[in-house]
């Protein structure tokens, strides 16, 4: 069995995008591997946040987890902060990496460029996540393709650290979460489907109700064409329409099309909305069932004492390779 981690900052608005093209993976991957979901708060605090907010945030994403069917028998679920050992090991590898390769991330560069004067926390953000990774020698990390850089630095601290102090971390490989499965803007379907965009009509959030739903996908940006034919060049509204019934159909996209000859957008759109309500309506019904409940929380402190109790050998194991504290040599 190989171990699987991967974490997803609770910033609110969790949409389609982020279902299609991260959740519904990490639920695939649970039946075979050992798998680690980490609800990373203490990432989300390289920018400002509201602390009444974040905290509502991260029980949202807890309890979305579950709703898209991670199943705490088979995967543990945790908060980041929860477990000392993210921020300990993020302060050695920290020693252990340089200013130079921190500069060169394209995330750190774009975020400090939108905000007037950076946070370190938002210059070493990518040493804490190599950090959750390397605590639980993960083999396998599932990350959007933004990530790659991410990742890399990772790699380069376990292997800089091992050929260093001998073999202390596993060297963990990024597995990119399908671009075919990328999700576009509703109002702008050249852009991706995003959490922060302003208009709330370019994303379907998990937690939508029906008319909202029907209401963004019957406003959603078309071409004049009136065709629903597949072209991501020529048609790019369109196209991600179709993408998004495929994926929740299950229909293929040529079956699609066939589907609809001779048919206008409106009625296509008509149906996408049935279809998107049918799928989303179960995961709400699970989400406001655990939502409030004291087994959300079980669940949470459950998964974070395993997660303690894997991180705690990993700290000794480093500490001890490192002549750390009263390391055993
Ligand atoms: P983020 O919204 O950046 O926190 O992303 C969380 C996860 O969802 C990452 O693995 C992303 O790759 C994935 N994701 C975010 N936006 C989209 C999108 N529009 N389409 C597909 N996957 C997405
Ligand atoms: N940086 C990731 C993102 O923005 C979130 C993240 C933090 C993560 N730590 C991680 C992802 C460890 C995978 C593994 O999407």
């Amino acid at each position: 069995m190989k171990r699987v981690f991967s974490g997803v900052q609770p910033t609110g608005n969790i949409h389609i995008g982020n279902y299609l093209g991260a959740l519904k993976q990490f639920v695939e991957l649970q039946d075979e591997n050992d798998c680690i979901y980490c609800i990373v708060d203490l990432h989300s605090i390289t920018l400002p946040q509201e602390p009444k907010i974040l905290n509502k945030n991260i029980l949202d994403v807890a309890a979305l987890y579950l709703a898209v069917g991670l199943d705490p028998k088979k995967s543990t679920i945790f908060v980041q902060s929860m477990v000392s050992g993210h921020a300990e090991l993020a302060w050695i590898l920290m020693c252990n990496s340089y200013t130079g390769e921190l500069s060169r991330m394209i995330q750190f560069k774009q975020k400090s460029r939108e905000n007037e004067s950076a946070p370190t926390g938002l210059f070493t953000y990518p040493i804490l996540m190599a950090a959750d990774i390397l605590l639980y020698d993960t083999d396998i990390v599932p990350v959007g393709s933004d990530q790659k850089q991410h990742i890399e630095i990772t790699r380069d601290l376990a292997i800089r650290v091992n050929n260093k102090y001998g073999e202390t971390f596993v060297v963990p490989e990024g597995r990119f979460l399908k671009e075919g499965a990328r999700i576009m803007s509703l109002d702008d379907p050249t852009s991706k489907m995003s959490k922060s965009a302003k208009n709330i009509h370019s994303r379907i959030s998990l937690l939508d109700d029906a008319s909202k739903i029907k209401k963004s996908i019957m406003k959603s940006t078309t071409d004049s064409e009136g065709s629903i034919r597949f072209d991501m060049k020529e048609k790019p509204g369109i196209s991600n329409l179709i993408n998004i019934y495929s994926s929740f159909s299950g229909l293929k996209v040529e079956d699609i099309e066939k589907k609809y000859e001779g048919y206008g957008y409106g009625a296509f759109k008509k149906d996408l909305v049935d279809i998107v309500v049918e799928a989303i309506l179960p995961i709400q019904e699970r989400y406001n069932e655990i939502r409030e409940s004291e087994e959300l929380i079980r669940i949470l402190n459950e998964g974070a004492e395993k997660a303690a109790a894997i991180s705690e050998r990993t700290m000794d194991r480093v500490k001890n390779k490192f002549g750390l504290g009263l390391a055993k040599g």
